[in-house]
Order: C-alpha cells, then structure tokens, then sequence
C-alpha cells in the first residue's frame, strides 16, 4: 500500500564529495553539446542538484520514490469533464440555495485556486525543472506539470459550467487583497530563480532553491491548498456542489502526491548537501511555515466572515496549525504552534475516493488507483 502521508525515507547515508571540476563545465540541462566520449551513467554519479552526470539517461533509477510517483501519478489520470456539473448549476442559479457567505466563499476559493494552479505550473517549469538535475524527479515534474494543467482546466470548466465572471475569477490573486498576499509572498521565493544568470552551486544559490521548495511544494501546495480543499468538501458532504467537490477531491489526491514529492525531493537534497541545512536555515523555513499559517487565516477570515456550516475561520485557523506542525515534522523541524488536534478529521476520509464515492452519488468511474491512499 502507498501511503503518501509519510513520504519514503530517502538514503540515509550522504554520498561522496563532487569531483572538483568547475560547475560551469558541466551541463545541467541535458541540451549541451553530445560528450562522445562520455561514459555510461551509474547510480552512484546520479545527484538531486548540481549533478556532473548526463541528465538524458533515466536509467538506472537512483530515487525509486521518485519513479513510484511518477507511476501513481500517471495510474490517477481523470479530466474535470468527466464530472457532471448539472447538480451544481441548478444550486447556483437556484435564488435560495445557497447562502451569500456560502456564494463569497465559493468564488475566492475558486478565484485562489484558478490562478495558483498556474503559478504553481510555472514554478515547476521555469524554475524547478532547470535545476533539478535528476531525471527520474525531471520525468516526475513532467507529470506534475500536466496535472496542473488539468486543474487549470478544471476551473474553465466550472466557470463556464456556471456561468461564473471569468475575469472577476482569475484576477482574484491581483484584486483581492488577502489572496494577492499569499500569491506575492510565493512569487518572492521564485524571482531570485527566474533571473536568468541564476545557478545553483553556492551555498546561497542552493539554499535560495531550497526556499522555492519549501515555498512551493509545502506551503503553496502543501499548506494553503488545505483550507480551499475543507472548504469545499465541506460544502460536498452536505449534498452542496457536489460536481465541484468531486472534482476537489482528485485535485487533492493529485496535490497530496505533488506535497509528498516535494517533501521527499528537500529531504533527500538535504541528506547530499548538510551544510545547507545549517540552524539559521532551519529557523528561516519554520519562519516561513509560521509567516504562511497567518497569511492563510487572514484569508480564512475574508473568505468567512461568519462561518456556514460548521466551518468559521477560526477552525480553519487551527487546522491550519495543524497542517503547519505536521509540515515541520515531516522536514524533520520542530512544530512552530502548539500542539493542536485535527479539527477536521473527515479530511483524512476525503482521500478515499471508493468510500466518498457513495457518499457524493455521482457518476461511478472506477479510476485505476495506484494503492489505497491514506491521509493523516
Ligand atoms: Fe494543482
Ligand atoms: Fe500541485
């Protein structure tokens, strides 16, 4: 059974110095000129980051988590069209339906969502996969990037499914203030990677791509994600939007492997490099986590200014300290709040698409599953 709640613990052992050779020799890239006398590659040359080895040869496989991944991700394949929105349009236009808390929450969600997708698509493609010089983590990337794209495309379907503003929708990370703070603090963490004389290879530069990560994979996909997500299923669980909240329910499972990757991708940078996972740089990442925690609850408390059914900013807020406790634990830091209890336990239930599928009662598609997956 894959259990991607505890990612696979990576080796344990640090491998040897890298040869002295500079780094502007090698190519990072896979797109440098053909080195004809150039050896095969063995496991032992393979690296997470600034790797001399040729990036073109996927085999052998050195992180076999990495490949698992990829397999999961691929086994997991489903498209938003496949899901009826009949039910959801007929509750949107219906006048008593829905309440209007329910109505601002629904739309700042989908507003957070639309445009983070692609942020986070971009991430992955102008900034991670360049120096993530590791193939089978490239071939990983190259997975997550199309189900990114999925999920972009799970909100055109839903904003042209209900008719939705489609500019008021994906300019809600310029317009609303608590949404454009979390997508500015983000996008802090990339620029340094988007100038375009960047290159690991310094202690800076690594630990300036290590930010990117943690801020990506753990809090954008990882923290912030999981307030949207309770949200709607929230909704889902009371027979409310159910075509969105199923669809919410692959993302999640999707999401719930880009996390793990992430986590397991840091972990194992930090096991080939230790001298960049010195205290300071421990202290600034929980900072980051605790600083992600208060962006997300003064997003919680304008997407709820009075709570609806059975959620309220102030639960969301300790789940957020939930989630944030158990992100630190899972890189091996100390918890940044006090120790909290899932307030939300059904969200470990939400992973399970056969035990939610009745519950939803839309249509049955039996999507090949790679494993039972199971949540905290
Ligand atoms: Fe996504
Ligand atoms: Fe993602």
């Amino acid at each position: 059974m894959l259990d991607w709640s505890e990612p696979s613990a990576p080796a344990s052992h640090a491998p040897p110095p890298f040869a002295a050779s500079p780094l502007a020799e090698t190519d990072q890239t896979g797109l440098g000129t053909i080195d004809r006398r150039g050896g095969r590659v063995s496991v032992d040359d393979k690296r997470m980051i600034n790797c001399r080895a040729d990036v073109n040869q996927l085999l052998p496989l050195k992180y076999k988590w990495a490949w698992e991944k990829y397999l999961a991700g691929c086994n997991n394949h489903w498209m938003p069209t496949e899901v009826s929105m009949q039910a959801d349009i007929a509750l949107w236009k219906s006048r008593d339906g829905l309440t209007e808390d329910e109505r601002r929450a629904i739309k700042r969600n989908l507003g957070f969502f639309a445009a983070s997708e692609s942020l986070v698509a971009n991430n992955i493609v102008l900034a991670i996969y360049r120096h993530l010089t590791n193939p089978e983590c490239r071939q990983y990337l190259l997975r997550q990037s199309f189900e990114e794209a999925v999920h972009t495309h799970t909100f055109q379907y839903i904003v042209e499914s209900l008719g939705l503003d489609e500019g008021e929708l994906f300019n809600m990370y310029r317009e609303v203030p608590s949404i454009t703070d979390k997508a500015a603090w983000a996008l802090k963490h990339t620029q340094h990677l988007d100038d375009p004389d960047f290159k690991t290879g310094t202690p800076e530069a690594d630990q300036a791509f290590l930010r990117d990560l943690v801020a990506f994979y753990v809090i954008f996909e990882g923290m912030w994600f999981y307030t949207g997500f309770a949200q709607i299923l929230s909704l889902g669980r009371r027979n409310k939007m159910v075509g969105i909240a199923e669809q919410y329910q692959y993302i999640l499972r999707d999401e719930s492997i880009h996390l793990n990757f992430g986590i397991d991708v840091i972990n194992q940078i930090k096991i080939e490099n230790p001298h960049l996972w010195t205290k300071a740089f421990q202290d600034e990442v929980r900072d980051m986590v605790r600083t992600a925690a208060e962006l997300e609850a003064a997003y919680g408390r304008d997407t709820m200014p009075r709570g609806f059914l059975g959620l309220n900013a102030a639960l969301c807020e300790t789940y957020m300290h939930f989630i944030a406790n158990r992100r630190c634990a899972q890189l091996g830091l100390a918890r940044v709040f006090d120790e909290t209890e899932n307030p939300f336990p059904w969200m470990s239930e939400a992973m399970d698409l056969k035990k939610e599928k009745n519950f939803f009662e839309t249509r049955v598609i039996e999507y090949q599953n790679g494993g039972a997956l199971t949540w905290e």
